[in-house]
């Protein structure tokens, strides 16, 4: 199975809003996170098979500031303190890799923003 593309705009979304205004974005836009710690997206994927599973996060970061944030799988934390460092513009998208382990079926994936400064600008995963 190859990577499914889940745009942020369309999942769940708490403390932050669906923008559009920061182009290079896919689908109707992104989120912008709200500048507050606990902000978070998640979204719900599905995963043929059990096992590891490869994560993207496309996002931008528009200061020189990293907006870490949590990586949570099915509620429990998969990758804590994931980097996400300044991209140069928030019009300068890039793609963050990782590993998580998925159920078969139904899985949630949240990213939660751990610092003041909220999340990063996020466009979509793939898993
Ligand atoms: C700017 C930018 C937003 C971004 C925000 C931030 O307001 O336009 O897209 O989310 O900075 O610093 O988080
Ligand atoms: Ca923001």
């Amino acid at each position: 199975q190859g990577a499914v593309r889940y745009e942020a705009e369309n999942a769940v979304i708490s403390r932050g809003v669906a923008e559009s205004n920061h182009a290079g974005f896919s689908g109707t836009g992104f989120v912008n996170y709200d500048n507050a710690a606990g902000s978070y997206v998640q979204w719900t994927v599905n995963a043929a098979a059990a096992g590891a599973a490869t994560l993207r996060v496309r996002y931008a970061n528009g200061t020189t500031t990293g907006r870490p944030m949590d990586i949570a799988v099915n509620g429990a934390t998969a990758a804590a303190g994931v980097a996400f460092d300044g991209t140069g513009a928030w019009t300068t998208w890039q793609t963050r890799t990782l590993t998580v382990n998925l159920n078969a079926g139904t899985n949630t994936v949240r990213a939660t923003a751990t610092t003041a400064g909220g999340g990063p600008n996020v466009d979509y995963i793939e898993i």
